[in-house]
């Protein structure tokens, strides 16, 4: 139905993007994820700070599968010279295929100190990050995208400039969450304004929000006419997401219901991986309790199995607490279609003491290199 996406030298199809999720989108999950589909599987936010001191948990946070192609990195970053830094790095060192910037995290710790979707509001700074990076990746052939959101809020919108900006700087294509860092996961998204970015701009435009389902997906596109799309919380719980995204793009209708004996072996196979990737079986079983209440949603579990799971320390608890549930019980096709992960009310956007006054300002702002969460 869409033309695979054009990312430089990459062709992803069908053409859907796993949205980065912070703590999420790690490397056991973009298996699960991967092995449902083609397309573009990102890997968790990474601070270019973090990425060029080369701690530690940032360094085991860039893992990528053997198999992983394109290897498909998202850098958070406020400092064009730390940018073209961390970029340099993922060149020389051949850490990944693809760098994706990060200009949509709505987290207030953040956008106070004037980072992440307060960014593009400081439109020459923003060039500088976005031509940094650009600068850095293209002696290696490795294409550079933007995610960002609509603004701030409603009064201070920033996404058609800052794309064509994005576009004028060399970015492969720009993806666009349709909400303001005021909306935080609230409401719907804006699919209008995805779409009236798609008619501003000329690289690719893919669309981002609210794609709970396969046919949303489709919706999106005849919606927006963007060239592929970006799903985030729709998957989570859920990896075979990206079948249903792959039969839904090949014009196709199967979708896939697994019962919840086929729920438990993903739940399985999913601590697994982690443990794996984590190198501890606690370590791996604690980062998997945040899955499991996504798993579950929907399927008649008992509370007391329900708590029992989300606090699992090992595998063979695991193994015996998968083990209590009933394979046979169907899908909860009544699930289907309904939010999941975060939707936090919306709220005022800290920013910094005369962050909206000064549009042409291109200190960079201090203090706001932190490795938090969200987009
Ligand atoms: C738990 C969580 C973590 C997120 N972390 C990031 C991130 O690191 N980088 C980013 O650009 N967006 C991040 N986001 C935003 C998503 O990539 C996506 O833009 C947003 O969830 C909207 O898409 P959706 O409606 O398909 O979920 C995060 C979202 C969630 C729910």
């Amino acid at each position: 139905m869409l033309p695979p996406l054009a990312l430089g030298q990459h062709r992803v199809s069908p053409p859907v993007v796993l949205a980065p999720m912070a703590g999420i989108t790690n490397v056991a999950f973009r298996q699960l994820c991967r092995e449902q589909g083609g397309g573009l599987y990102v890997c968790e936010m990474i601070t270019t700070r973090a990425l060029v001191e080369r701690n530690p948990k940032t360094l085991r946070m860039i893992a990528f599968g053997a198999d992983e192609r394109p290897r498909s990195l998202q850098l958070y970053g406020i400092d064009p010279e730390v940018t073209a830094a961390a970029v340099r790095m993922v060149v020389e060192e051949d850490l990944a295929d693809h760098v994706d910037l990060n200009f949509g995290c709505p987290v207030p710790k953040v956008t106070r100190k004037g980072g992440g979707s307060a960014l593009p509001w400081r439109r020459r700074l923003f060039a500088r990050i976005v031509r940094a990076a650009v600068a850095a990746a293209a002696p290696a052939g490795v294409p550079v995208t933007v995610k960002m959101r609509k603004g701030i809020d409603d009064d201070h919108l920033t996404y058609v400039e800052a794309g064509l900006a994005a576009q004028d700087a060399g970015v492969a294509a720009v993806a666009l969450h349709g909400r303001t860092a005021a909306q935080r996961y609230s409401g719907t998204a804006d699919w209008d304004a995805i779409g009236t970015l798609k008619q501003a701009l000329s690289v690719p435009v893919l669309g981002n929000g609210d794609i709970w389902e396969a046919d949303d997906a489709l919706r999106m596109v005849a919606h927006t006419g963007v060239d592929g799309v970006v799903v985030g919380r729709g998957c989570l719980g859920r990896p075979w997401l990206f079948a249903d995204l792959a039969a839904a793009f090949a014009g196709r209708s199967d979708r896939r219901l697994p019962a919840l004996g086929e729920v438990a072996v993903t739940m399985r196979r999913h601590a697994e991986l982690l443990v794996d990737w984590l190198g501890d079986e606690r370590d791996g079983c604690t980062d998997f309790r945040k899955h499991v209440a996504w798993y579950l949603k929907g399927f008649p579990v008992g509370g007391d199995l329900r708590r029992a799971l989300a606090m699992v320390n090992g595998l063979t608890e695991l193994d015996d607490l998968l083990g209590r549930l009933d394979p046979a019980e169907p899908f909860p096709v009544s699930t289907l279609g309904q939010p999941r992960g975060r939707t936090n009310a919306p709220g005022k956007v800290l920013l910094p003491e005369g962050w909206l006054a000064d549009r042409d300002a291109d200190t960079v702002p201090d203090g706001a290199e932190l490795a938090d969460s969200g987009g």
